[in-house]
């Protein structure tokens, strides 16, 4: 009997070990879903005292009730210009995109944790939703670090926030929650395994479709990854982009549909509308010059990514901008993860200088994940949108959060330069860039 109970306690002992390692692995393996390129997240500075509009954004507001409509028609243009105005994507199918796919298939972009900046996630973001449309399931966005995406941004025309449909059922009789659909989570991060890469390589280059590999009615995908190139080049899916309205290769890439799919998919809640309205319905007299400023490492965020290469970066943004005449009376918008950078400007520009105010936040480091973490995003999607709707003229850092909020305004390779190195580049064409990140040790330099 007693040598029973021993064994029978090592058995416990064991499985619980066991468990443990298990338990271990898993959470060690969560960790490990870091971010491959460009860590891209803009950290944004406080100016609470020094920049005051309160009072101006009451005034905005009650405006705002009178011009409901007006702003309306703001955000649809921004949908139609795509839609009718841009060659590149006139005449893709909206109602192909928006409509329901195979019923109880979906994919989900996921991002709980480590997932990179703003500009990493829309990558990813887009990667899978363009597979969503080739792999014909409803595509859904899970963001929950550091806090639920719906407190930004709301779904526009495409509902990714939507409950999946019969996921979860309750047992009638005792009551239970369980899943009635299959799940499957993918990783195509950094450290992602070299099984998931090629099967997922399968998927993308050859013939091979999703299904005979995943079955899963959900799969949860984790990425920062661009597919749209390797889609592009797959014969299988030809027919399939056709039937969404691309008709051709050469228009499938992500920085050309990125603007039209982030105008169907995102609407920016009420409260950063407001913010972005208050710029954009100011009378305007000038241009207006857009600069996005990252630093990286810097007293406001002393343990951001060392950039050596932005060593000089707003002096040299701020005489490039002085050393035209045309530009004596513009206004200067400016986005930066550098409180010094913000004073400079400040003192350089006075009444000119065009700032929405707010705190510091970076969006893969907060460690507080609370209300306050939310809070500190409005202004880091404000300035992104602001990017995209508001300016002449745009100087941007070699960073995602710059050349994403650049993407979409309606000419983005209109008066665009970038920093980088020292130099500011004139960018005219994806291929300027290439070059210029080419010239300089694959943009590792900038
Ligand atoms: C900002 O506005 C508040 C309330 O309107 C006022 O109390 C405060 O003094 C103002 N700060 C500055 C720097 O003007
Ligand atoms: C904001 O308040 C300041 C000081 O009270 C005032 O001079 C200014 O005109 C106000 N701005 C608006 C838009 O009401
Ligand atoms: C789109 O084109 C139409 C007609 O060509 C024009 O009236 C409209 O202003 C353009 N929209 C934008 C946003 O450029
Ligand atoms: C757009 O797609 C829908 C649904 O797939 C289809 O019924 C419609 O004919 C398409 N429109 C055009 C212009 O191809
Ligand atoms: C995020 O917010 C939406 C709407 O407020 C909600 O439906 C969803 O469950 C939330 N997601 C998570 C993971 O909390
Ligand atoms: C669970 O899934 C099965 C198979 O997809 C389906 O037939 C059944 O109706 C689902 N149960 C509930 C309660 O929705
Ligand atoms: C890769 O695909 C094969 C089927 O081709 C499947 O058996 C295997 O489980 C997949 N690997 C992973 C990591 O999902
Ligand atoms: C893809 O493979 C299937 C068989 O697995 C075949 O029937 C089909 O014709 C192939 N399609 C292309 C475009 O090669
Ligand atoms: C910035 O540094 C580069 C060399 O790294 C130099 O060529 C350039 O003149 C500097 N610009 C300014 C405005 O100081
Ligand atoms: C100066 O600015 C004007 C207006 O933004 C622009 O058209 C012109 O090309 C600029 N000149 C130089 C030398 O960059």
């Amino acid at each position: 009997m007693i040598v029973r109970n021993t064994l029978c306690k090592r058995t416990i002992i064991a499985y619980c070990i066991f468990f443990f390692t298990v338990l271990l692995i898993w959470k060690y393996h969560e960790k490990s879903i870091k971010i491959e390129e460009e860590e891209d997240t803009l950290k944004v500075i406080i100016s609470s005292s020094l920049v005051n509009t309160t009072n101006s954004t009451t005034t905005i507001i009650e405006e705002n009730e009178k011009q409901t409509n007006s702003i309306l028609s703001i955000n649809e243009n921004r949908l139609d210009y795509w839609l009718i105005n841009n060659s590149k994507t006139l005449g893709i199918n909206l109602t192909a995109i928006i409509a329901s796919k195979r019923h109880g298939q979906y994919l989900v972009y996921v991002c709980h944790e480590n997932c990179g900046g703003w500009g990493d996630r829309l990558r990813g973001i887009m990667s899978t939703f363009m597979l969503s449309l080739m792999l014909d399931r409803n595509f859904r966005i899970e963001i929950t670090h550091p806090c639920n995406l719906t407190h930004f941004l709301r779904p526009n025309l495409y509902n990714w926030a939507q409950p999946i449909d019969g996921l979860i059922v309750v047992d009638p009789i005792t009551h239970h929650r369980r899943f009635n659909l299959t799940r499957k989570m993918l990783i195509t991060t950094a450290n992602a395994r070299k099984e998931i890469l090629s099967n997922v390589s399968q998927i993308l280059h050859n013939n091979r479709s999703i299904n005979s590999i995943w079955s899963e009615d959900v799969l949860y995908w984790a990425t920062n990854k661009d597919y749209f190139y390797q889609l592009s080049n797959n014969m299988f899916y030809r027919k399939k982009f056709k039937s969404y309205g691309i008709m051709t290769k050469y228009n499938i890439k992500l920085e050309i549909l990125f603007p039209l799919f982030y105008e169907i998919l995102f609407r920016p809640v009420d409260k950063i509308q407001q913010h972005t309205l208050q710029f954009r319905l100011k009378p305007k007299k000038n241009p207006i010059i857009c600069a996005q400023i990252r630093t990286g490492r810097n007293p406001t965020i002393p343990d951001d990514k060392l950039l050596p290469g932005r060593r000089n970066i707003s002096e040299s943004v701020f005489s490039f901008i002085d050393s035209n005449d045309s530009n004596i009376n513009s206004e200067i918008f400016l986005t930066t993860d550098n409180q010094q950078v913000y004073d400079e400007a400040l003192q350089r520009y006075g009444s000119r200088l065009l700032y929405v105010s707010g705190e510091i936040t970076h969006l893969d480091r907060s460690l507080n994940i609370d209300q306050k973490v939310c809070r500190e995003q409005d202004k880091l999607l404000t300035d992104f949108h602001l990017l995209g709707e508001l300016c002449d003229v745009s100087i941007i850092s070699n960073s995602g959060f710059g050349f994403w909020g650049n993407l979409r305004r309606f000419k983005p390779f209109e008066q665009l330069f970038v920093f980088c190195a020292g130099r500011i580049y004139k960018i005219e064409s994806m291929w300027h860039l290439y070059k210029m990140r080419e010239q300089n040790n694959n943009g590792e330099s900038c």
